[in-house]
This record gives structure tokens, C-alpha cells and sequence, in this order.
């Protein structure tokens, strides 16, 4: 699909850019015409995704950042004001593995963890950009997942992460919007990339299967019969983040292949 330029002259602030989505997003938004600031704890690869954002002709700065930590998040904010004089969007995109224990054996710590990184690591950013944002009548659109809308097994720990994230992004939909800015979701289903080729490779090696029956076994669930992929979230990101959805706020797009309704 040809890009358009939907993100022209807009300075898009993306935190947690890691192999996957995150790097997608970087170069997904530069081809929409957005200068970036790419913000993870890994220097190294935020160097390198900077590098692909050059080649296409828009401008990267790279800021170390822990988004759990309050100084380096500040640092954040004033160092992507002074490159650029200005914030457009804000992507909320930082993620670590979640405990994949039940609920019931799941240590407190651990969830603590996932709430100080996915909700509150968040807010932070979002409080901290709000004058930024206000001033650009920006928007801010805060990466979700499709375990909002099931209670399988094992997710608990993250669904109850994410289920907070959500209400946060429509309580500061309310509460941003007089200022002009929106803030809106994007849940993924599962995402056809390296993470989920690797584990499909080890599920195959483990039950003697290939990897080709178990993405026909897990699309079956969907309605267009197969899995997003990176680029295809990107996309409903980029549309949440720029001028197309002026009056869309508060919402939560679904980007799944049809496997949950909402
Ligand atoms: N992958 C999927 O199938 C899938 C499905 C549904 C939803 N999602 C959602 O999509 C988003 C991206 O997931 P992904 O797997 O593609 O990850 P990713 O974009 O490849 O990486 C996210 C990055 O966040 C960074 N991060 C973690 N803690 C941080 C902190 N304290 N401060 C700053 N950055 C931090 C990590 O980089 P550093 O270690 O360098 O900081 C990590 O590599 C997540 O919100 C996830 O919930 C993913």
C-alpha cells in the first residue's frame, strides 16, 4: 500500500522502541512524514532505528530513557522540546513480558512491576508532554492488546495492566480534551513478526507439527483467517495520531483480523 503522507510536519514521540512494534512504528511514522523521538533503555537499537528514519529523509533523536523513572522521563520531555520546539503525538508503546503465572500464584511484585511500567510509566509521559501536546492540539495514542477482551489462562497479571491502561486513556480523553488533545488505544491481536515466528518455531519443534499448521490453527480464530502484522498496527496507529481522526477520542481500535468484536 502507498503511504500517505498523513503525519507531514508532525513531531511524533514514540517511548518503549523495541525489535518489534516499536521499531515498526519509527519507520512507519517516518514514511508518513513525522520527524521522531525514539525513546527505550537500550541506546544501541535506538541508534540503529534512527539510522532507518534517516534513509527516509526525516529527522531522529534518540533519548535513553526509563520511563519508570521520573528524572529520566523529564529528560525525555525537555530534550524532545529543544530538538523540535514542539510535541505532536505521543506513543505509549513500552512493554516487558508479563508474568504468565495464574493469578492466584502470581507474585504482588510482579504485578506492581507491569503496572509501574504500562499504567503508570504512561501517565508519566502523558503528564509530562500534556503542555507540549496542549499547545500543539496533539494526541496520544497508547499501544493496548487484545487481551482486554478475553480472560484466558495465564494473562491475568497483564490483562489487569492493560484493562487499567485502558481506563486511564478514556479518563484522560475527558479530562485532556478542553486542551485540544485526544487520546485514544490500538489493541493488537496477536503480531505476525519475529517474536511470534520464533515461538511458533519452538511450539512446532515441541509437538512435532509445523509452523505453518499452527498459524492456520491460531488464524482459524480469526475472521479473515490470518494474523496482523506489524505494519497493519501501525496503521490504525498513525491514523489515531494524525488529522484524519480530528473527532475520534477516547476510543479503542480493535486491530485483530476479526478474532474478538468489540
Ligand atoms: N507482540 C505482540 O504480539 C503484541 C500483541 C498485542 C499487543 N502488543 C503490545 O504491543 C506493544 C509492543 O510490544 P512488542 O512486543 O512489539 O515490543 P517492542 O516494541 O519490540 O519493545 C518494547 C520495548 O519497550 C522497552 N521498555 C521496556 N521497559 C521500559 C522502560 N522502563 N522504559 C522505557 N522503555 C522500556 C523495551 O526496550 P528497552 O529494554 O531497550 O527499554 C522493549 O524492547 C506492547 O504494548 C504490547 O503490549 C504486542
Amino acid at each position: 500500500m502507498t503511504e500517505s503522507k498523513l503525519l507531514q510536519g508532525k513531531v511524533v514521540v514514540i517511548s518503549g522502541v523495541g525489535p518489534a512494534l516499536g521499531t515498526t512504528l519509527a519507520v512507519r511514522c517516518a514514511g508518513a512524514g513525522a520527524d521522531v523521538v525514539l525513546a527505550a533503555r537500550t541506546a544501541t537499537r535506538l541508534e540503529e532505528v534512527a539510522k532507518e528514519v534517516v534513509a527516509l529523509g526525516q529527522r531522529a533523536v534518540t533519548v535513553p530513557t526509563d520511563i519508570t523513572d521520573q528524572v529520566s522521563a523529564e529528560n525525555l520531555v525537555s530534550t524532545a522540546v529543544d530538538a523540535y520546539g514542539k510535541v505532536d503525538v505521543l506513543i505509549n508503546n513500552a512493554f516487558s513480558v508479563p508474568s504468565m503465572k495464574p493469578l492466584a500464584r502470581t507474585d504482588f511484585d510482579h504485578i506492581r512491576g507491569s503496572f509501574e511500567l504500562t499504567v503508570l510509566g504512561a501517565l508519566r509521559l502523558t503528564q509530562l508532554f500534556t503542555p507540549a501536546l496542549a499547545e500543539a492540539h496533539g494526541a496520544v495514542v497508547n499501544i493496548n492488546s487484545m487481551v482486554l477482551r478475553h480472560s484466558q489462562e495465564r494473562y491475568g497479571s497483564y490483562k489487569m495492566a492493560k484493562a487499567a491502561l485502558l481506563a486511564m486513556s478514556q479518563s484522560l480523553s475527558t479530562e485532556l480534551g478542553p486542551q485540544g488533545i485526544r487520546v485514544n488505544s490500538v489493541a493488537p491481536g496477536y503480531i505476525w513478526g519475529d517474536t511470534l515466528k520464533q515461538y511458533f518455531a519452538h511450539q512446532a519443534e515441541k509437538y512435532g507439527i509445523t509452523v505453518d499448521q499452527i498459524y492456520e490453527h491460531t488464524a482459524a480464530n480469526t475472521d479473515l483467517k490470518r494474523l496482523p502484522e506489524g505494519d497493519e498496527i501501525a496503521d490504525a496507529v498513525i491514523f489515531l495520531a494524525s488529522p484524519m481522526a480530528a473527532a475520534i477520542t477516547g476510543q479503542c481500535l480493535d486491530v485483530n483480523c476479526g478474532e474478538f468484536h468489540h
